[in-house]
């Protein structure tokens, strides 16, 4: 007896043709065609997709849901954003991030989006929104995978305290070590700030995720460092670099030589498209910059990239729903990712490329991965990129966690009633 069969499956990334999926005490323990079996649970996919969780590799959850207070963004610019965090933060107490970050965490469900990593901003003496935000991680553990960055958002060197406060939000437990080189007061105290992060990482055995040349200087050269000390300090793998915008306006030549570097330090990319191709290139009259990293370019060289949301309503951002098939989406178009295995790879950037980036254990699709999976209202990844269909079902550990009715529309034509769908054509 299984706890459950999805019947009918079509697996993300493999099958040509439907499968059933049998899963029994939180993993997935058989997938064949026309299993015999019975199980507490039975869904009928009826050829749609299954994947494995959406994964929003970089997200700020301290931040998040914080629209309209104490106002909003009227210019929808990032110094605006910035002014408006620094009023924002005052206001803050331990109840209500916990109760926003909840709040992000059920939209995520929702979505099928169960593995979020998120950045914390450990510039603050009393480290609440820290302390809060590890109370979020056991508190939904059963749910999501909320992995936690200590990230220095007022420059590890720039905010004399930083340093220390750092330390202590790694002694309470924060997992991943951040850094913002390019806010640091000079390129030289950047580079610092790379070695520096990156000796605490390899002292401690922590990974690595730092906001990287998030800006349009083509002079920047951060990820270069952050690929260096990589590889001095053999932490191949285990560093992410974040936004990597920079590299959008970089010299092709001197492009050339760091793309290789990051491949050497088997870095992981992650970009965020829907925050960059709306706060970057701003000081662009025309021709406008994109303010994309290279997604085609450092994919294409063998690179693991992956894309996160980055902002949910907040001061940066005053849109989103937390729906990762929209990031996907948004960096195709921006990184003119249009040629059918492109698509598929942007598909992997919010699945598999970002468990990777987040050493997710036991994610997959196969026998003995977690029974953690979505179903999509979509054939195949290309449509669901098109379609950011309904979640038909969210699955944790073969329990059912989020549902969705089937979505049509019914078009009444002249004396004809027909459904559409998008799929039909
Ligand atoms: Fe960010």
């Amino acid at each position: 007896m299984l706890d459950l069969i999805i019947r009918n499956a079509r697996r993300a990334g493999g099958d040509e043709e439907p499968v059933d999926m049998g899963c029994r005490e939180g993993r997935i323990v058989t997938v064949e065609k026309n299993l015999e079996a019975e199980a507490a649970e039975v869904f009928d996919a009826k050829g749609y997709l299954v994947t494995a969780p959406f994964v929003d590799s970089h997200f700020h959850m301290d931040a998040t849901l914080t629209y309209g207070r104490p106002r909003v963004n009227q210019s929808g610019t990032l110094l605006e954003g910035i002014a408006l965090w620094s009023e924002v933060k005052p206001l803050l107490d331990a109840a209500d991030i916990k109760k926003r970050a909840h709040q992000l965490c059920r939209w995520a469900a929702a979505k099928g989006t169960l593995a979020i990593r998120s950045h914390v901003d450990i510039c603050d003496p009393s480290l609440l929104a820290v302390e809060a935000l590890l109370e979020v991680v056991e508190e939904v553990k059963p749910y999501i995978d909320l992995q936690l960055v200590a990230f220095p958002q007022d420059g590890f060197y720039r905010d004399p305290n930083a340093e220390e406060l750092l330390v202590r939000a790694l002694d309470k437990g924060v997992h991943v070590v951040g850094g913002i080189p390019h806010f640091e007061r000079s390129m030289e105290d950047g580079s610092r700030s790379v070695t520096a992060l990156c000796e605490l990482a390899a002292e401690r055995g922590l990974m690595v995720d730092m906001h990287c040349d998030e800006s349009d200087d083509p002079l920047s050269r951060h990820v270069e460092m952050l690929a260096r000390e990589t590889t001095r300090l053999g932490l191949q793998g285990q560093v992410a670099g974040s936004h990597l915008t920079s590299m959008h306006s970089m010299d092709n030549y001197y492009v050339s030589k760091l793309i290789p570097l990051m491949v050497e330090a088997d870095l992981n990319v992650i970009a965020n498209p829907l925050i960059n191709i709306t706060l970057q290139g701003r000081h662009d009259t025309y021709p406008k910059r994109r303010g994309m990293t290279r997604v085609k370019e450092l994919a294409e060289a063998g690179l693991n990239v992956a894309c996160g949301h980055d902002c949910v309503m907040d001061p940066w951002y005053s849109l989103g729903s937390h729906d990762m098939l929209e990031v996907a989406s948004m960096g195709l178009h921006v990184g003119q990712m249009t040629g059918q295995a492109e698509m598929q790879e942007m598909f992997r950037s919010v699945t598999v490329n970002g468990a990777k980036t987040l050493g997710l254990d036991g994610y997959g699709l196969d026998v003995g991965c977690h029974a953690d999976l979505v179903v999509l209202q979509a054939r195949n990844e290309i449509e669901a990129i098109r379609l950011r269909p309904a979640r038909l079902k969210v699955y944790r550990r073969g329990r059912l966690l989020a549902s969705a009715p089937e979505q049509s529309s019914t078009v009444y034509w002249g004396e004809e009633e027909t459904p559409v769908d998008f799929m039909e054509i």
